[in-house]
């Protein structure tokens, strides 16, 4: 099955509320594998390409500078169908309107600081990691888990 990768980041705001580790562990605990992660200073030049889509919206600017507050912590998790599982596990913008159980569900209220970020698409993720992991930043391992997680037939 199609084995995919999602770039999750913390915001400033997942960093600043010490959310950085409840966040990680649900990811874990889905059964979903690391293999990407440090701390980055995003700046204009990354944002500009980063949200190239919210470019012409009345609330990018703002949104570059919150996302400049800090540091964020930048992860790449792999697993069957990533993509949309990991959307699943995040919730929909709003925190206030995220369902129950998501991450912004149960840990955030507002539209713009909402925690987190995941890739939207196959094609959204190769372009997010491009511009922040390098590929020797990507790592590539057998996972003990997987063996448990998912039958032989979706790992085949
Ligand atoms: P995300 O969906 O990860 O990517 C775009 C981000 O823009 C979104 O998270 C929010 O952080 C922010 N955002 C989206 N809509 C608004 C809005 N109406 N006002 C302010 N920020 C927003």
């Amino acid at each position: 099955m199609k084995m995919e990768h999602s770039v999750v980041l913390v915001k400033p705001d997942g960093l600043q509320r010490g959310l950085i580790g409840e966040i990680i562990s649900r990811f874990e605990r889905k059964g979903l594998k690391l293999v990407a992660i440090k701390m980055v200073q995003l700046n204009d030049a990354i944002l500009d390409e980063w949200y190239a889509h919210h470019k012409e919206k009345p609330f990018f600017p703002k949104l570059k500078g919150f996302m400049m507050q800090s540091p964020i912590v930048a992860m790449v998790w792999e697993g069957v169908e990533a993509i949309d599982t990991i959307r699943k596990l995040v919730g929909v913008t709003k925190g206030r309107a995220a369902e129950a159980g998501s991450v912004r569900g149960d840990l955030a209220m507002s539209q713009s600081n909402n925690l987190i970020h995941a890739s939207d698409s196959v094609e959204g993720a190769a372009k997010e990691q491009g511009l922040i992991f390098s590929d020797d930043e990507i790592f590539k391992y057998t996972s003990a888990l997987d063996m448990v997680v998912y039958s032989q037939e979706e790992l085949a």
